[in-house]
Formats: structure tokens, C-alpha cells, sequence
């Protein structure tokens, strides 16, 4: 009945009203949520950002560098295919521990893959066959290494980036890519190298509807010079439970004047892998705000824990901690 009424009495100003309502909803609920603007490198300058450095025992082995400049231009979307999440297509080409170096080209960069863990194994195994198979396509040397907290005090995720960043240092590696075990990347022209700046690398999730929350978010895949992060006196080891240690990894650089850097939108792009929300840290805006206080004495320089034991995988690096 109403119903009818309604319609018959539905003019075209109605629609236009409906759709102005709908647009202006859109808009007032979007412009809180996602940084306005943000600064990025565009794909013509990503190659002369990034740094050249690799570790010693990969240097001059091979007479041609690689060619970097091939994988940047086709930047491919490479998470639709399918055998790169069924098995590691190269297995056979990555040393124990979970190290690859590519032959018949000499590469120009190396990186340690550092991925604080507990208590994920669905997300691991995923983390491990989609990465390996989308590393080992970029021409980089690169290793992963996964710090695992045994304990059963809530998750220390900076602390377990610090225990990482360490033993990258210890074998060599010159540039550090912190990483959520959650976030895979979707752009296979995201090298997986450092760049002068330290590299919010994540900065199209999908979770957030591709676009940034906030510009200072530095958190979920970020790549930093092992120098600079020495520099910064790495991360807080005061961070228990979810949320905060990346804002207060921001405030740091912040405070040495280490400004950050960004690759366009589309080399950008990251999913998520789904799970149950974390608990969220009480404490985390006290502690922030002190950020910049603490850093001198709160970090690499106060790093204690427990080296329960080192297993090389096939995969990776297996570092077993208690915090
Ligand atoms: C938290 C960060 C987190 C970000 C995005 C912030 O409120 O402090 O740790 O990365 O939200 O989820
Ligand atoms: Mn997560």
C-alpha cells in the first residue's frame, strides 16, 4: 500500500535527492578515516632510491648485476596466481635457513626478512610459500628470519623486531625489512630492498580500503637500513600486547631527523590475512608519549632476553626466544 503510494508519487527529484544523501554519508565518514595526502616516490625515481649493499659473502660472484630496472617497469599484480600459493616453485634454489641468492646475475642488494611470531601457523605456512616464490623473482639476495616468542607473557613484537635486527647485523645483512606475518604484498615491482629513507612499504592494505589511515602509520612491512636503525637505538622493548611500538618506531626517527619514504600506490598495495583481533595494549598512549624520553636508554642497548636455540629450516631462520 505505502509502497505504492510511495511509487506513484516518485518524481525524479526523489532520486537525486536519495543519491546526494548517499554521497554526502560517503563523504563525511571518509575524510576522518584516511590521511588526505601523502608523499610518495613515483615509479621513475624508485630504482634511484634504493641502495646498493649486500653482504660480503654474496659480493662479486657474479660478473653482471642484475637487472632491476625490467622488474620495476612491469610491475605485475602477481597475488591471483595460483602456484605461487600452492608450493615453493624454487625450492630447490633456496639454502637452508631460507636464503636465496639469484644465479647467472650478481645481485645488488640484501636483505633480511625479520617476522616476530607466536602462535600462527595457518598464516606461516601461507606467509612462507607466497613470499619465497615472490622474493625469488625480484633478483635480490635475501633471507627470512622468524623470531618466535616461547613465553607466555602477552606478544612483544618490538622486542622480538630488536632480537632479529640483531642477528641479521651478526650475519651481515645491511638492510632489515620488518614484517607482520599477516601481509603479503600484491605488486611484484615493491623491491624488496631499502631505500635511503627508511620505506613504509605497505601503504595500500586492503584492510584499509587501499588507502592510509594516518601518515604517520609506520607499521605492517617497513623496510630501514641496519645503520639507521642502529642509529634510532632500534625499537621499544616496552611494548606488551597489541598496538603502539610501530607510532613510537615513527617517533624515534622523528626525533634523529630521519624522515620516511613511500613507493606510489600501485607498487604499494598489501592484503591481509585474516584473524580474530588482538587485545589491545592499556597502556600504549602512556608509553608513547614518553616515546622520544626513553629512546636514549630503551632499545637495542637494553635488549635482554632468553636464546632458547637457533634451527635452520628449509624456509627460514627459526630464532626461539623467551622475552
Ligand atoms: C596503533 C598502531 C597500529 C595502527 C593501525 C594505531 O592506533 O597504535 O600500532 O599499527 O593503529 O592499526
Ligand atoms: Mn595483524
Amino acid at each position: 500500500m505505502f509502497v505504492r503510494l510511495w511509487l506513484r508519487s516518485f518524481h525524479i527529484y526523489d532520486l537525486l535527492l536519495a543519491i546526494g544523501l548517499i554521497t554526502l554519508i560517503v563523504f563525511l565518514c571518509l575524510p576522518f578515516r584516511f590521511a588526505s595526502h601523502y608523499e610518495y616516490i613515483e615509479e621513475s625515481g624508485i630504482e634511484k632510491a634504493l641502495l646498493k649493499q649486500v653482504t660480503r659473502n654474496v659480493s662479486q660472484q657474479e660478473v653482471f648485476e642484475c637487472d632491476y630496472s625490467e622488474i620495476i617497469a612491469e610491475n605485475r599484480f602477481v597475488y591471483h596466481l595460483a602456484h605461487y600459493h600452492y608450493s615453493v616453485q624454487r625450492g630447490a634454489e633456496i639454502h637452508l635457513g631460507g636464503e636465496f641468492r639469484p644465479e647467472g646475475c650478481q645481485a645488488r642488494y640484501s636483505t633480511a626478512i625479520i617476522v616476530p611470531y607466536r602462535n600462527r601457523e595457518e598464516q606461516l605456512h601461507a606467509f612462507l610459500t607466497y613470499m619465497h616464490n615472490y622474493l625469488s623473482q625480484q633478483l635480490i639476495h635475501y633471507r627470512i628470519f622468524l623470531v618466535e616468542q616461547i613465553d607466555h607473557k602477552p606478544f612483544n613484537k618490538a622486542m622480538l623486531l630488536n632480537i632479529g635486527a640483531q642477528v641479521a647485523a651478526e650475519y651481515g645483512f645491511p638492510c632489515l625489512i620488518l614484517h607482520d606475518v599477516d601481509l603479503l604484498p600484491l605488486n611484484s615491482g615493491q623491491i624488496y630492498a631499502c631505500t635511503e629513507r627508511p620505506r613504509h612499504m605497505c601503504s595500500a592494505l586492503d584492510h584499509w580500503r587501499f588507502h592510509l589511515p594516518y601518515r604517520g602509520l609506520f607499521g605492517g612491512v617497513v623496510a630501514i637500513n641496519t645503520v639507521q636503525f642502529q642509529q634510532i637505538n632500534g625499537m621499544s622493548n616496552l611494548y606488551h600486547g597489541w598496538g603502539g611500538e610501530d607510532d613510537d618506531l615513527y617517533e624515534r626517527l622523528r626525533a634523529k631527523n630521519i624522515d620516511i619514504c613511500r613507493f606510489a600506490m600501485e607498487f604499494s598495495q598489501y592484503t591481509m590475512l585474516k584473524h580474530k583481533p588482538e587485545q589491545p595494549n592499556a597502556n600504549r598512549v602512556a608509553l608513547l608519549r614518553a616515546a622520544t624520553l626513553r629512546q636514549p636508554f630503551d632499545g637495542l642497548n637494553s635488549l635482554v632476553y632468553k636464546k632458547v636455540e637457533r634451527r635452520l629450516h628449509r624456509l627460514f631462520t627459526l630464532i626461539l626466544v623467551v622475552t
